[in-house]
């Protein structure tokens, strides 16, 4: 049996399911082009600010045992690096470009959300609530008023469909409280489930240390970690939202997961930590698991089985 993988969704046309996380492979143009260049449905780029920043002191990323710990600060070369990338994309024929942002302050994001929306480009964005390596600044996210007035601004500035990147959440009560604020924005057309589990602290039992120098060590955990609360994540979502896409990212290292991610709803699913650790390589690997995998279960497409997670 053939396996499609291709999936349509608010006009971009993805020949798989599989991108990469913003802030993997996607400060540099030459970072971008790589995955461009490889098994990747598409390619989003790291979360910009109006300034290019340095980020955060390193070490700020390390392997774990079951995963990644990062606290890299939003490292960019400015909104308007990835606003000139996006200008000279070739749209046509290359995969769809995704645009990450993630302003220091609203004023910020709305000066940024009028350059992309006066260069109407075809890629979407992506705005960020949820880092949580910035010292001193909580996850807007986290924040439901906040994150309705973030919105209720954004929307007057910025006209076309567009998602949001949310931190993750352990409480039905919050998944329903932030479905609500997010249900009452139409033109927010998709959620990206889950940024890091922020402030988590990896310790190396040898030399009895922090294994990342930001904010004493603690920093947004990814990786196998991160799996049952990113899949809860995007199923909760799913459920909860109104007309809108649930792109799932967390804890993806093969087609196993992938496969998972979609069950639980995920119209596409992003790569973090195991396209950090392996390379763009990784994106074909988990293409092919993520085929065979259906192919074993006779599916043939993958809205044969997106969503139909079974319970109890
Ligand atoms: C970072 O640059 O600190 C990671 C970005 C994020 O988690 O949103």
């Amino acid at each position: 049996m053939a396996v499609d993988l291709s999936v349509s969704w608010l006009g971009v046309n993805m020949e798989n399911p599989l991108y990469n996380a913003s802030g993997v492979m996607c400060r540099s143009r030459e970072e971008l082009d790589a995955v461009a260049a490889s098994a990747a449905g598409a390619l989003i780029t790291k979360s910009c600010t109006l300034l290019p920043r340095e980020g955060n002191p390193e070490p700020r990323y390390a392997k774990a045992p079951h995963g990644s710990i990062n606290s890299m600060g939003l490292p960019n070369a400015g909104y308007q690096y990835y606003l000139d990338y996006a200008k000279a994309y070739d749209h046509q024929g290359g995969k769809p470009l995704f645009v990450s942002v993630s302003g220091m302050s609203l004023e910020d994001n709305l000066e940024m959300l009028a350059a992309f929306r006066d260069a109407d480009l075809p890629c979407l964005v992506e705005l960020n609530l949820s880092c949580p390596n910035l010292p001193g600044k909580p996850q807007i996210g986290y924040d439901f008023e906040a994150s309705s007035h973030v919105l209720s601004e954004v929307v007057k500035v910025y006209h076309k469909p567009f998602g949001v990147k949310l931190p993750p959440y352990f409480d039905p009560v919050h998944f329903a409280e932030m479905a609500s604020v997010l249900n009452s924005f139409p033109s927010l057309k998709y959620v990206t489930c889950i940024n890091s589990v922020g402030n988590g602290l990896v310790i190396d039992l040898d030399s009895e240390s922090v294994v990342i120098k930001p904010k004493g060590g603690l920093g947004g955990i990814g990786g196998d970690y991160v799996l049952p609360t990113a899949l809860a994540n995007v199923r909760e979502f799913y459920r909860l939202l109104d007309d809108k896409h649930v792109i799932g990212c967390g804890g993806v290292k093969s087609g196993r997961e992938a496969f998972m991610h979609i069950l639980a709803g995920a119209t596409a699913v992003q790569v973090g930590t195991c396209l950090y650790e392996e390379g763009a390589a990784c994106f074909a690997r988990i293409r092919d698991e993520l085929a065979a995998l259906m192919q074993q279960k006779g599916y043939a497409t993958l809205a044969d089985f997106r969503g139909k997670l079974k319970t109890m």
